[in-house]
C-alpha cells in the first residue's frame, strides 16, 4: 500500500502557527509517528506553499499510488485547479483538515475538494491524517 500525504500552504509552520487552532506538534514529528504506527504502508509526504506544485504532485502520483491524503489548506476554499487535478487522476483522494472548518469563518465552509474527494475527515487535529490512512486500510 503506497500512500502520499500532500499538505498545502502554511502547513510547514505547524507547531508554530496558531497553536490554539493547529496544536504544538510539527508535521515532521507527527509524520515520524505515523510511519512507526503504519509500518505496512509506504508513506510519503510532500508540502508546498505553491498551488501549481500541489497540482503537479497530484498528477505525478495520481495514476500509481493507492491513495492521496490531501490537506490543501487555504487552497481548499479557492482552487478550481486542484479540484480539476483530483478529477483528472485515478488515485482516490481523501480530503483532511486539522480543524473543523465548519466551526470557523464562513469562507472556510466552501471546499473545491469535497465534491471530487472519496471522503472528508476534519476536526480531529493531526489525528485526521491517521484516520485517513486507516480508511485506506479497511
Ligand atoms: C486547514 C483549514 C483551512 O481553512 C486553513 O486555511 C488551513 C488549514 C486545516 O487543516 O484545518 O491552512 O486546512
Amino acid at each position: 500500500m503506497k500512500l502520499m500525504i500532500i499538505n498545502g500552504p502554511n502547513l510547514n509552520l505547524l507547531g508554530k502557527r496558531e497553536p490554539e487552532v493547529y496544536g504544538n506538534t510539527t508535521f515532521e514529528e507527527y509524520f515520524a509517528e505515523l510511519k512507526k504506527k503504519f509500518p505496512q504502508v509506504e508513506l510519503e509526504y510532500f508540502q508546498s506553499n505553491i498551488e501549481g506544485e500541489l497540482i503537479q504532485k497530484i498528477q505525478e502520483v495520481g495514476f500509481d499510488y493507492d491513495g492521496i491524503i490531501l490537506n490543501a489548506a487555504a487552497y481548499t476554499h479557492t482552487s478550481v485547479g486542484i479540484g480539476d487535478a483530483i478529477k483528472a487522476v485515478t488515485t482516490p483522494v481523501i480530503e483532511v483538515h486539522i480543524s473543523n472548518t465548519h466551526q470557523r469563518e464562513e469562507y472556510r465552509h466552501v471546499s473545491y475538494i469535497s465534491p471530487v474527494a472519496k471522503g472528508v475527515i476534519l476536526g480531529f487535529g493531526l489525528q485526521s491524517y491517521d484516520l485517513a490512512i486507516q480508511s485506506f486500510l479497511s
